[in-house]
């Protein structure tokens, strides 16, 4: 038999001459080309065919004995009888894959502006050329030069115990949290910790409650880990469930942001709170208090977290680095009732085998030595300033009327539109000017309607505010 064509033109250049005969061997015996059971020649006399080493030859024998396309007895060798799959896998691209789960091609969200992260008015991100680059590496120079052999493997269930201790100490200052290092479980986000909280605290098929309009990766977090999600209204005062959303839809898990909603920005009432904590005891639901941006609260003290409100109830507490660090260092954290933190934190590390034990240990140091602290100092007085520019420009550039709300804590703002201004055309004109703001009426589900536009500040300079509102008005001029 002929072998002459293994080897025909065109060659790769830099692929040498025995990893090419593997190749083409292997392509030629999966797809068919020689077939099974077909004796091939010695090595030296393929060789001598190619006009290559015998030894190349070899390599490419004994590469597919071991893969066990070839079979080599005292006879030589022979192609092996493969199944009929694998016979043809040289065009797999003729076929369909599987795809992805239902639960996933359901979840999916159109991701508007998902690449526009770096847009001016892109929600959600801090000012990231404010970030401190010298203290933070001087964090990082320290823990790589104090690590341990422990802190290059997994890290201990929970975290890396220095940063589950500084967060502990963050939390009873900032927060008046009286929480245990124990109770506290590293996460990689909030998104994370979400997802960890859908498997762990629910079943597949339990009802998670999200707000409406709500934060849209909370909504995708719950619907991947398999619940059933249903969308509660806000109102004013936060989550405003009726009594047919208790009696229809009764939740396992009541996914809330209670300092600065999302996207709206209002405050839940203490009242809302007590209500909801009492509820959500009697139904046996959980709480997960996302508490993503309060650090940069406004105008007086926050009022107190849901998680602090009462003693052991039934409130698991999320936190972030993503708005006051980056988002990319990829760190959050859960806060869990000393009742079920044992069970949860041992869960969690066997659901994630969690790691990153360096970044976690600078974080630590980062925070025990003032740093993270300064940082926020200063991080909410140049939020203020930008908020207060762009509330100032969007005043004196006339325009359609327009309200804006949701200034108390954060680094966005909604400015809503009137009726007659779809908030997704103007989006799609803002954005082809590079803007990068979002529709509001994105974050909800039918039947809530809301008209308007999230526009994020961390991220932008003040003296650029002006020129980019004006961009705006233009965008929302009809
Ligand atoms: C409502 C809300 N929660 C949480 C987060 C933080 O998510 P992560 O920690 O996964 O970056 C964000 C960030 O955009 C957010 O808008």
């Amino acid at each position: 038999m002929a072998l002459d064509w293994l080897l025909a033109a065109p060659l790769p250049p830099a692929v040498p001459r025995q990893r090419l005969l593997y190749q083409r061997l292997r392509d030629a015996i999966l797809c068919g080309r020689i077939a099974a059971g077909t004796r091939l020649p010695a090595s030296r006399r393929l060789a001598a065919e190619l006009g290559i080493a015998r030894n190349s030859v070899m390599f490419a024998y004994e590469q597919l004995v071991a893969e066990a396309c070839l079979v080599a007895d005292r006879h030589g060798t022979r192609v092996a009888a493969l199944p009929a799959l694998a016979a043809d896998s040289g065009r797999t691209h003729d076929r369909t894959l599987p795809g992805l789960s239902q639960r996933a091609a359901a979840a999916m969200q159109p991701e508007v502006g998902r690449d526009a992260e770096t847009l001016p008015f892109a929600p959600g991100v801090p000012d990231l050329a404010g970030f401190p680059f010298r203290s933070w590496r001087a964090s990082l120079d320290r823990a790589w030069r104090e690590a341990s052999t422990r802190q290059l493997g997994h890290t201990p269930y929970g975290g890396e115990p220095a940063l589950r201790a500084a967060l502990a100490g963050q939390l009873s200052t900032v927060r008046g949290f009286a929480v245990k290092p124990e109770q506290i479980v590293i996460t990689g986000g909030t998104q994370s910790g979400l997802d960890l909280c859908a498997r762990l605290l629910a079943d597949s098929g339990d009802t998670a409650w999200v707000e409406n309009p709500g934060y849209l990766a909370a909504r995708a977090a719950l619907n991947l880990a398999g619940l059933k999600v249903h969308a509660v209204a806000v109102d004013g005062e936060g989550l405003a469930p009726g009594e047919g959303d208790w009696q229809a839809h009764p939740p396992r898990l009541i996914m809330v942001t209670p300092s600065h909603q999302y996207p709206t920005g209002q405050v839940m009432s203490l009242a809302r709170r007590l209500t909801l904590i009492e509820r959500a005891r009697a139904e046996g639901a959980w709480i997960i208090e996302d508490d993503y941006d309060s650090e940069f609260r406004r105008g007086g003290p926050a009022l107190p977290a849901i998680y602090g409100v009462q003693h052991d109830a039934p409130v698991v507490y999320a936190g972030t680095f993503s708005k006051t660090l980056y988002p990319g260092l990829r760190i959050g954290y859960l806060v869990l009732p000393s009742a079920v933190a044992d069970d949860f934190v041992r869960a969690a590390g066997q659901a994630t085998r969690p790691g990153q034990g360096i970044e976690q240990a600078a974080l630590a140091d980062f925070i025990r030595r003032g740093h993270y602290t300064t940082h926020l100092r200063r991080m909410r007085k140049r939020y203020a300033l930008r908020q207060r520019a762009l509330r100032a420009a969007l005043a004196a550039h006339p325009g359609a009327e327009v309200r804006v709300s949701g200034g108390e804590a954060g680094l966005h703002l909604v400015l809503w539109l009137p009726q007659e201004r779809a908030d997704v055309e103007v989006e799609a004109r803002a954005n082809r000017l590079g803007l990068g703001v979002r529709a509001l009426s994105r974050y909800a589900q039918a039947p809530v309607r809301c008209n308007g536009l999230v526009l994020g500040y961390g991220n932008i300079d003040e003296a650029q505010i002006d020129g980019l509102v004006r961009r705006l008005r233009q965008a929302m001029a009809v």
